[in-house]
């Protein structure tokens, strides 16, 4: 009898041993709230990695990646609120606005802005993080730039990421400059650094978190936006799902958690990280070629 107890207690320690491997999406969640989700079960939520310290990969002493950024922890702990099963989907950005539209994924989180135009596309959640825009050069170019008007002359060389508000930024304040758009917010960053641009719009925080791999990065100033600080993408007309987000998000926020989000976030961005798209082996790209063949929509 002693030794069959203390098989039983064996065999039930290696099963929980392996329940603690186990990976987080295993099996749908058992769906709190009855919410209608693209998947039942799940909560599909789409990203565009690129973006830190919103949105990236974490790489540990083997160049393992794992989602990192607090667009990620806040998606986690909103599927945990839910009691669903969260499923990450990365794709350029581009490819956000489109996706929402279609009906294909419930929520997006990719330090998204609450531009009006999207509205046809997507509702959005309660405003989660206050970001603010930015146009940025690298030390060497930074003579050229005295404030915003300076960036607006034929012979300056800019980008935004395509899809993005920057590109409405850059029209609106750059319209003489040339302009360039590029898919991965990294493709501006490694053009800037190579001297290709002069010039890019992009999000305040993330020229930061960027300015810490790339010390030559320099902010020229503060560029001014209506539709402040970023929201998340919610399917259009779940008003349910809507309800239940919003309460997840102000808890995270209100009881102080999201700051711990942002505060790892901005830890795991210094540290050793990629900012793109996997290879379809779910590694990192070695090169361009192989980068461009990611898993992303296009
Ligand atoms: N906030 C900007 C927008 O909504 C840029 C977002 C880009 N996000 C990203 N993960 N690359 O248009």
């Amino acid at each position: 009898m002693k030794k069959l107890i203390a098989f039983l207690l064996c065999a039930l320690m290696v099963v929980s041993m392996f329940a603690g491997c186990a990976p987080a999406n295993d099996g749908p969640g058992k769906n709190t709230y009855n919410l209608n989700t693209v998947k039942e079960g799940y909560l599909t939520v789409i990203t565009s990695p690129d973006y830190a310290p919103y949105e990236f990969y974490a790489l540990d002493a083997n160049k393992t990646p794992t989602l990192a950024g607090f667009d990620m922890a806040l998606a986690k702990y909103i599927a945990d609120y839910l009691g669903l099963t969260l499923e990450v989907v990365p794709m350029d950005f581009n490819g956000i606005v489109g996706e929402m539209g279609a009906g294909k994924a419930d929520l997006a989180l990719a330090g998204l802005s609450p531009d009006p135009d999207r509205l046809l596309k997507m509702d959005f959640s309660d405003c989660y993080y206050e970001g603010k825009q930015a146009f940025i050069t690298v030390s060497s170019k930074a003579s050229m730039f005295t404030d915003l008007a300076s960036t607006n002359q034929e012979n300056v060389k800019i980008a935004a990421q395509t899809g993005t508000i920057q590109m409405d930024l850059a029209a609106q304040f750059s319209p003489n400059a040339q302009m360039t758009q590029l898919t991965k917010a990294t493709d501006i960053i490694a053009e800037l650094v190579s001297g290709k641009l002069d010039g890019a719009y992009i999000e305040w925080d993330v020229a930061v978190a960027y300015k810490q791999n790339y010390p030559e990065l320099t902010i020229v100033c503060e560029v001014p936006y209506e539709a402040e600080g970023n929201v998340i993408g919610v399917a259009k007309g779940n008003a349910d799902l809507m309800k239940y987000v919003n309460e997840a998000l102000n808890k995270c926020v209100d009881e102080g958690t999201f700051s711990q989000f942002v505060a790892t976030a901005l830890e795991q961005a210094a540290g050793d990280n990629y900012q793109g798209l996997l290879g379809e082996d779910g590694k990192v790209p070695e090169t361009e070629a192989e980068s461009e063949a990611g898993t992303g929509a296009e």
